[in-house]
């Protein structure tokens, strides 16, 4: 294979996202799964939880926490096989806060890719200082 077959065989499939930050991708394992055989809904709200920090992270440029799930969605079941692709957009940064939007993607059937929107949530994260306590997003 030349190097331009390679990188046009790994691309990521062009129903994803071009205008939203790729925060994490992961790929759920059978211990992941749940009495019905799909994805259990606790490990993605952990996963979302985690990629949602990405942002917030860099903006409060230090420590943070999460404060509220403001809104968690889970429009389609994740299959164990989905390669689940995590995108965020910032919604909001307050005084110590910054609420950002996650929306997970799943890629099904590698032989005819399909991408399906399984879940969206709005979370808020919090800038802490060394005690836990509040501080000001740096401007
Ligand atoms: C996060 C924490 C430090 C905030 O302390 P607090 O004294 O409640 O802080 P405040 O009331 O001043 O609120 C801080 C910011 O959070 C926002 N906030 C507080 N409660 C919120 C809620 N329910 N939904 C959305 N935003 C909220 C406030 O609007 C404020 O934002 P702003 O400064 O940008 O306007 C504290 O609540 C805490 O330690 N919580 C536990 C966090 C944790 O352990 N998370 C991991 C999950 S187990």
């Amino acid at each position: 294979m030349t190097h331009a077959e390679i990188q046009a065989s790994t691309q990521a499939p062009a129903a994803l996202p071009a205008d939203k930050e790729l925060v994490l991708r992961v790929l759920p394992m059978p211990a992941d799964s749940n009495a019905n055989g799909d994805v259990f809904g606790g490990w993605i709200m952990a996963q979302v939880d985690l990629a949602g920090s990405v942002l917030p992270s860099r903006i409060a440029k230090g420590r943070i926490t999460t404060v509220a799930v403001n809104q968690f969605v889970f429009k389609q079941p994740v299959s164990i096989g989905d390669l689940l692709s995590f995108y965020a957009t910032v919604e909001r940064v307050g005084n110590t806060s910054v609420t950002v939007r996650v929306e997970v993607y799943a890629e099904r059937n590698p032989a005819d890719v399909q991408v399906v929107k399984v879940t969206e949530a709005n979370l808020t994260y919090v800038a802490i200082d060394r005690d836990g306590k509040p501080r000001q997003i740096p401007r």
